[in-house]
Formats: C-alpha cells, sequence, structure tokens
C-alpha cells in the first residue's frame, strides 16, 4: 500500500494571488521576512485580506535557513493572535515557519523535533496558505520542512503530513522581483529536488511522471528566467515547475543531494539551492555505478541525451546538461571553487561527515552510501573530482 499526497488545493497562472481573497477565515496571520516588507508583497496581501474582511496581523522576522528561534518568536505573536487562517509569504524559509508554528500552536505538547512520520499527530484546524515568491522548494506542496538547531547548526528535517499546505498559491507575478542569484540558488534546488526522486528507492510511477516534467521544464526555462528576469513565460514555467518538482518528491523522498547538501549548508552557511546543486553531478556520477539505467531513462525522457544513447552515456550527458546550466549560472562545481580553503576543509571534515550520516536522505538513495563512500565522495565534492568509485 502507497499513498499520494498533496495540497486539496493548487491555484496557479496570471492573478493566482487574487484567489486569497475567497478563503475561509476571519483572522489571518502572515508569516514573511523583510524583504517581503520592502518589496510592497506583505502590504499587497493584507489589502486584499482586509478587502475581504478579515483581521491581519503578520511577523516578518523570517531569516534564511530558519533557526529554531525564529520559530519560536514567531509563535508567541501566533498565540497571542490567535488566528484561524496562516499564509507562509516569500522563499521556502517562510513557509517552512508558517507549517511548522501552525503545528506547535495546535498541537502545544508536541516537541519540535518530534514532527517526524513515527509522531502521531492529529489533523490541525487552521487552513494553511502557502505563496512562494520563489521557485525552488516546492515548500508549497510538501509535507516538510526544514528548520536549523541554532546550538548545534543541524538541520533539523521534519516531516509529517500535518506539514501540507491546504491552498498553494503560484502566481508568477510574486517571483519577478526575485534577484538572478536567487533564480540560480533556488532553482538548482528545484533541480536536485525533481532529479531524485526519478532515482530515490521509494520512486513511483506518480513521481515518476512529475519528475520527468519538471526536469524537462527546468532545463528548458531556468536559465531563460536567469538571463532575463522579465521573461514571464520562464518565470510562470519555472514556478510551476519547482512546484512539480516538489509534489514529485514529496510523494518520494530525495537522495545524497539533500544529505550532503545540508551537511555542507549547515557548516558553511551557503544557500541551500547552491549545496545541494553542487552535490546533483556528483551524485548522478555515483548513482549510475549501480543504477545506471534509472538516470540514463531520465536523461533519454527529459531530452538531455539521445534515444540510442546507452545508459552510462546518457547518464553522463544528463550530468554534462547540468554542469552547464550551472556555469551558465555561475555557481560553483567544487567547494574549492566556492572558496573553501584546504585548511577549512580539513578542520571541517569530521564534521562534514558525522552531519551527512545523520540525514535520513542517504537511507533511500538509490546507492546508499557506507561512510568510507561518504569520506570519499566528500574528498571529490571540495577537489571538483568526477566520481570513479
Ligand atoms: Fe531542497
Amino acid at each position: 500500500m502507497w499513498f499520494f499526497r498533496s495540497p486539496p488545493l493548487i491555484v496557479f497562472g496570471e492573478d493566482a494571488v487574487d484567489y486569497i481573497e475567497e478563503i475561509v477565515g476571519t483572522r489571518a496571520f502572515i508569516v514573511t521576512d523583510k524583504t517581503m516588507v520592502k518589496l510592497g508583497a506583505l502590504d499587497r496581501i493584507k489589502e486584499k485580506l482586509k478587502r475581504a474582511g478579515k483581521e491581519v496581523s503578520h511577523f516578518d522576522g523570517v531569516l534564511p535557513e530558519p533557526p529554531d528561534t525564529i520559530v519560536n518568536q514567531c509563535l508567541e505573536l501566533v498565540r497571542t493572535f490567535k488566528p484561524d487562517l496562516i499564509i507562509g509569504l516569500g522563499g521556502g524559509s517562510c513557509i517552512d515557519v508558517a507549517k511548522v508554528v501552525m503545528v506547535l500552536f495546535e498541537h502545544p505538547d508536541i516537541p519540535m523535533d518530534d514532527i517526524t512520520p513515527l509522531t502521531p499527530i492529529p489533523p490541525v484546524k487552521m487552513t494553511l496558505v502557502a505563496i512562494p515568491t520563489t521557485s525552488g522548494t516546492g515548500s508549497d506542496v510538501t509535507w516538510a520542512a526544514v528548520v536549523t538547531e541554532s546550538k548545534s547548526g543541524r538541520k533539523m528535517e521534519l516531516i509529517h503530513p500535518v506539514l501540507i499546505p491546504s491552498v498553494s498559491i503560484l502566481d508568477p507575478d510574486y517571483t519577478k522581483t526575485a534577484p538572478s542569484e536567487i533564480t540560480a540558488s533556488a532553482g538548482m534546488d528545484a533541480l536536485a529536488q525533481a532529479v531524485d526522486p526519478f532515482t530515490v528507492q521509494w520512486r513511483n510511477d506518480f513521481s515518476d511522471a512529475l519528475a520527468i516534467h519538471a526536469v524537462k521544464l527546468l532545463l528548458a526555462y531556468l536559465p531563460r528566467a536567469y538571463k532575463d528576469p522579465n521573461d514571464m513565460e520562464a518565470r510562470e514555467k519555472l514556478h510551476n515547475a519547482a512546484t512539480i518538482a516538489g509534489l514529485s518528491w514529496s510523494n518520494a523522498q530525495l537522495g545524497i543531494t539533500h544529505s550532503f547538501g545540508h551537511a555542507m549548508g549547515g557548516l558553511y552557511k551557503m544557500p541551500h539551492g547552491v549545496s545541494v546543486g553542487m552535490v546533483l553531478p556528483y551524485s548522478i556520477e555515483y548513482g549510475l555505478k549501480t543504477n545506471a539505467d534509472l538516470y540514463g531513462r531520465l536523461a533519454r525522457e527529459v531530452g538531455a541525451a539521445d534515444t540510442e544513447d546507452d545508459d552510462d552515456t546518457a547518464a553522463l550527458k544528463l550530468r554534462d546538461t547540468v554542469q552547464k546550466i550551472m556555469r551558465i549560472m555561475k555557481l560553483p562545481l567544487s567547494l574549492k571553487e566556492y572558496g573553501i580553503t584546504s585548511e577549512k576543509f580539513e578542520k571541517t571534515f569530521d564534521d562534514l561527515v558525522r552531519l551527512t550520516e545523520e540525514s535520513a536522505a542517504n537511507i533511500l538513495n538509490c546507492r546508499e552510501p557506507t561512510n568510507e563512500d561518504i569520506r570519499n565522495l566528500w574528498r571529490y565534492i571540495f577537489e571538483g573530482k568526477s566520481v570513479d568509485f
């Protein structure tokens, strides 16, 4: 028996955000960050909600890779305001904080770290609306949220069906202000999150279909949106692709792009998409040694390889395509390129390995890495060397 989970409603396309006025609820709480305040997005959403007769309050202190302390600050405000509608407005961090705060508000006895599939958590009464303004995490449709434990820097990978928003609103107009480096970073997150579900051990017919289309859209439209932020066709396709990838991986899970990505992201304070994007070519090389058929099929399905290419050739062509897009978007292909010195790398090496091993994302990778593999992979990712083991 298997499940396919998604929000009951996804509203997308031009003016999608107008739907917010029709959502049931009398007290709306918006979770967002300072960028959304500066760009006027918060005011625009507030206006719409007020026009619909709702009381509105907000928290605008979300930080990237949100620490647990920020979640707790937001939770205090939510406890005072007592909303029946909570809206995550912004990048994945804003949506993740909204999701976690909603669960902690409705279930005060559940510790944050216990939001796992193994904990029985009753459904929430509140309506959670996600309005992503970057095209990357797919958090608007997934059952996951990532919060950084302040004391250790560890990324808590919180996963539970209760975290799936009730409504996802994909309005491309809200993404056009994203600067190129954010488009690049978020887009690489989406690409890793579209390739992984096609290859992980929990892949299935539903996630496969979504993964293939998400990869196709990302290969075609990510470089276009990066080069011309006002290319609204590319913006819209990219925005849809990130959510389609989210639907795919949320129903299949992720692989080593995210165990390695989270480890270096936490230690070196790298943007999430830059870190997981950096791992993607290595994860393809590593995975194809045992599962070339999966990567080969994906490469042919998305047009990165020719139909007559054998699996190994096709998989390597997919890797080449990914690297080409990363080069176009001026993203680092190795830790050295990112600016990590040998000294810093050696000093943090044991922590990198430990944090990687702590992540649940290794277990479902098509090729589950051993401790020795993890150690070797880190050296290759540092040097920028093709995986040959
Ligand atoms: Fe991600």
